[in-house]
């Protein structure tokens, strides 16, 4: 095992058209490259669960209750825990998630309005208190997001349709994240590279140094 192998919670956050899957990929090609163990994995969808979940959600567009959109989502999280995250935190893994808990609290609590102290506590509950080692916040403008979205030949998801939504979404990330320890924020107009190099280095840090890190 590699001398700095030891398990760890990397969440990556922001908007559709930030490029977080493509920083998760590269990330975690990055820390396999320096010989660390990983588990690449997603939320909706980071189980067998999650699949048909994320069919339902983003092929389907099912029209949903606002409440039951949120169960469903914290739904997939409890599987996604159980299936994919836990088993890899015991195996002293390092798991990289894009996307997680606080993306129900701005998509839900931010965007749809349920109570963010509910979301909160169902999110603690469903995680048994667990919480990312570091979380990286992908943070861009709203026209160079769309921007990416429109190259990518990718319809919105039904959840940033509206822009006056994305607003609220970007908002929420921006207020969840402003003090909270071991957050990263990351410039999103950056090249892949210069982004999964700063990520690597900060996972690097945390590695050896096991310390909060500060933006
Ligand atoms: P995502 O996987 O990021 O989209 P894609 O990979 O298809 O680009 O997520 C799909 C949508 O789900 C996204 O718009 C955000 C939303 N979402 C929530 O509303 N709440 C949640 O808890 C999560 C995890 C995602």
């Amino acid at each position: 095992m590699h001398p700095l192998q030891k398990n760890m919670l990397i969440v990556i956050e922001g908007i559709d058209g930030a490029g977080k899957s493509t920083l998760a990929t590269n990330l975690n090609r990055a820390l396999q490259g320096n010989g660390l163990a990983t588990t690449l994995t997603k939320e909706p969808g980071g189980s067998q669960l999650g699949k048909w979940f994320r069919q339902l959600m983003v092929e389907y567009q099912f029209p949903l209750a606002t409440k039951a959109e949120f169960l469903l989502f914290a739904a997939d999280r409890a599987q996604h825990m159980a299936e994919t995250v836990n088993p890899a935190l015991a195996e002293e893994k390092i798991v990289i998630s894009d996307r997680m808990s606080d993306s129900s609290v701005v998509y839900q609590g931010y965007g749809r309005g349920i109570s963010i102290d509910l979301i909160n506590q169902i999110n603690t509950w469903i995680m048994d208190g667990k919480t990312a080692d570091i979380t990286f916040y992908l943070k861009i403008s709203l026209e160079k997001a769309q921007e990416r979205l429109k190259l990518r030949g990718q319809k919105l998801s039904v959840f940033e349709k509206e822009e006056e939504f994305v607003k609220k979404i970007m908002h929420g990330f921006d207020e969840i994240f402003a003090n909270r320890a071991n957050v990263i924020t990351l410039d999103g107009s950056l090249s892949v590279e210069e982004l999964v190099n700063q990520a690597t280095e900060k996972t690097m840090l945390w590695l050896t140094q096991k310390k909060n890190l500060l933006p």
